[in-house]
């Protein structure tokens, strides 16, 4: 396949299609950059009915620099997201006292100024000077995984720098860079969404390992979820003369407040692990709880401890629907013939 012939049929496309957006009337860098920020985390629909007034009122740099936070997060309200606003003004401010006012063209120059980082450098430095400079976001990094066929997973490290890769070596080769970086962003967000691609009228669709060989549904690989850790938990069933169960409440960040049975060690939960003497095993169970896969083993203890600090508390069974507690305490306490 060649990357020649993918480039200009992306170039050639994104003439024809593309759609009418406020900033594509000149490129102006300015109006290029604001309108990058703005997309970077909203929707184009409702970026499209904010950008005018927020360009009808800062309509140059010095304007948006000269002006307060307030009237620029104003300006922004509604568009989410505030920190964007306060780091395009400190930005405006960089390029009025280190860049006369004038936004520099290269990649290397954008990414000093406040606020810019790779995407926007060259977002800023390839749509609105012309350069060939890459542009890779979540949308150009599904594109890429799918016409090369890249394995790595939606979000990975390992992706975004192979999406880089290919993505520098196809603006390399582009006639311009500008209507090829838009082109490949436009397919994304029209033709190679991430749900249901309309490949049929992909321009690119010859050209795609993923539609080759049939993978289209199957690449990006979603993101890869954590691995499950496997623990074991020792937990202590201390009943006295009248049912009551032993429970502790638990004072740590994860599951606070809730009250859960004796426990031996574990990094699971919190506090110091019981030290009683065990007099049979009741019997495991296993329970997952997001990324943990723990197997709880029973112990009933016959010798009730004498001193216990103020977190521990007696439970009558038939009560534990009145008290907050993890789902496991029942399923122990089922285990030992208690409760429902
Ligand atoms: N999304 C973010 N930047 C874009 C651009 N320049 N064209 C189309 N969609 C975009």
């Amino acid at each position: 396949m060649s990357a020649r012939r993918l480039v200009s049929l992306t170039e050639s496309w994104f003439r024809k299609s593309q759609r009418r957006l406020p900033w594509r009337d000149g490129y102006d860098p300015y109006r290029v950059w604001v309108s990058e920020v703005m997309l970077q985390q909203t929707r184009m629909e409702v970026v499209l009915g904010y950008y005018e007034r927020f360009m009808a009122r800062f309509p140059t740099i010095a304007k948006l620099a000269r002006a307060s936070v307030d009237d620029v997060t104003a300006a922004w309200s509604g568009l989410g997201y505030y920190r964007r606003a306060r780091m395009l003004r400190d930005g405006a401010i960089d390029v009025m006292t280190r860049f006369g006012g004038v936004i520099p063209a290269t990649v290397g120059e954008l990414m000093t100024i406040a606020g810019i980082g790779r995407y926007t450098a060259g977002a800023i430095a390839s749509i609105a000077h012309g350069l060939h400079e890459p542009i890779v976001d979540g949308n150009v990094a599904r594109i890429v995984a799918r016409l090369f066929a890249i394995e790595a997973p939606l979000g990975s490290p390992a992706l975004m720098r192979e999406a880089w890769h290919r993505a520098e070596v196809m603006v390399e080769s582009s006639k311009s860079p500008r209507d090829f970086n838009q082109g490949l962003m436009e397919l994304g967000a029209l033709i190679c969404t991430p749900r249901r691609p309309l490949c049929g009228q992909c321009p690119l669709r010859r050209q795609c390992a993923a539609f080759v060989t049939g993978r289209v549904d199957e690449l990006p690989r979603p993101k890869a979820k954590p691995a499950t850790r496997e623990l074991r938990i020792p937990l202590y069933l201390v009943i006295d003369r009248d049912g009551r169960v032993l429970m502790r409440r638990e004072s740590g960040l994860l599951m606070r407040g809730m009250f859960h049975l004796p426990h031996g060690d574990t990094t699971l939960l919190t506090g110091t692990p019981l030290r009683i003497g065990v007099s049979a095993a009741l019997g495991t169970f296993r329970h997952t709880v997001t990324n943990r896969r723990i197997t709880f083993e029973v112990f009933a203890v016959a010798r009730r401890p004498r001193t216990l600090s103020s977190e521990y508390a007696w439970i009558v069974p038939d009560a534990l629907g009145t008290i907050p507690h993890p789902s496991y305490v029942r399923k122990a306490l089922r285990l030992a013939g208690i409760g429902k």
